[in-house]
């Protein structure tokens, strides 16, 4: 039995194709990413799989049931913490935790105990009583996320979960996300984040242009781009990328501080930079040959470059 069941999904809004035919599966236990770029098409994916948009085409399965046949029972598995979510802002955070059990008919004993449970999981105890107004957006998030756990949901959506919070928030939502999922609940988040995708999740979607163009674990899609070594240099004096596209180089990236420079061959670059380095009068301050990434291979399928 599948946790998600997706097949032939297609959205188009007046002629304008958002997401195409897209199917895949999703187990119990699962941390299935949807990667993408901006537009990509994953909202309205994660939209239509919770009930909120019509499909133009195409079935979602939520466990056993179709999501358009049988919302009310595919939504009583789920848990949202959907993109740009609000609290309430002038109600405690324990006050929205405990609408929310009320909403799901959870009786009262029980929600005070799960609000009480999340807000010490979330580190909100203490503030429980304060008004989400006053909160910091990570602490917001995390009420967000508490939200979505309130139900005791088999599978949890979450649309960009971490995307523009503080450090310290980032990493208790990764932490939560885990922790839940290995309980045996599906989680199901998009990111454009490569490396949260690369960290997290069991198994990645790519899309792009609301297609799926790859899917599979993330060390298995890396497998299949192995040629794209890089090497990864940075110079004492500004160097621009345009100096040092070497025969063999294939392209030269600028990452922070450093350059980056994808060959297939780096036992026979890195001797070329050290004289170059020598003839420039510069240095090189450091130095180091990478594997291919997840980045690499969502760069290759996408096409689109970050710079
Ligand atoms: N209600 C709508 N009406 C018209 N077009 C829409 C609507 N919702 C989404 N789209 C379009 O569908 C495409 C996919 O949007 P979507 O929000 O699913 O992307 P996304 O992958 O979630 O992007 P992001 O990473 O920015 O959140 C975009 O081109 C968007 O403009
Ligand atoms: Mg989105």
């Amino acid at each position: 039995m599948y946790a998600i069941k997706v097949e032939d999904l297609t959205k188009q809004f007046n002629g304008f194709t958002a997401v195409d035919h897209i199917s895949f599966m999703v187990n119990y236990g699962e941390l299935f990413g949807l990667l993408g770029p901006n537009g990509a098409g994953k909202t309205t994916t994660i939209r239509m799989l919770t009930g909120i948009l019509k499909p133009t085409t195409g079935t979602a399965f939520i466990g056993e049931y179709d999501i358009q046949k049988k919302p009310l029972e595919a939504k009583q598995l789920m848990g949202i913490v959907p993109e740009m979510a609000n609290a309430y802002i002038d109600l405690s955070a324990i006050r929205n935790l405990l609408l929310i059990g009320e909403l799901y008919g959870i009786q009262k004993k029980k929600r005070i105990e799960k609000a009480e449970n999340l807000l010490r999981l979330f580190g909100l105890y203490e503030k429980r009583y304060q008004k989400v107004r006053t909160f910091s957006r990570g602490m917001k998030q995390r009420i967000i996320v508490a939200m979505g756990l309130m139900n005791d949901p088999q599978l949890l959506f979450l649309d960009e979960p971490t995307s523009g919070l503080d450090v310290e928030s980032v990493r208790l939502i990764r932490e939560l996300i885990t922790e839940f999922n290995d309980k045996g609940i599906a989680v199901i988040l998009t990111t454009h984040n490569i490396e949260e995708a690369n960290q997290l999740c069991d198994r990645v979607a790519i899309m792009n242009h609301g297609k799926i163009v790859a899917i599979d674990r993330p060390e298995k899609l890396k497998r299949t781009i192995q040629s794209t070594t890089s090497i990864e240099v940075a110079f004492d004096k500004k160097v621009e990328p345009g100096e040092i596209i070497f025969k063999g180089v294939s392209e030269v990236k600028k990452v922070g501080d450093k350059l980056r420079l994808y060959t297939e061959k780096p036992e026979e670059i890195i001797p070329v930079l050290v004289k170059y380095a020598g003839s420039s009068g510069n240095k090189i301050i450091s130095l180091n040959t990478l594997a291919p990434n997840l980045e690499d291979v969502f760069l290759k399928l996408t096409k689109k470059r970050e710079e």
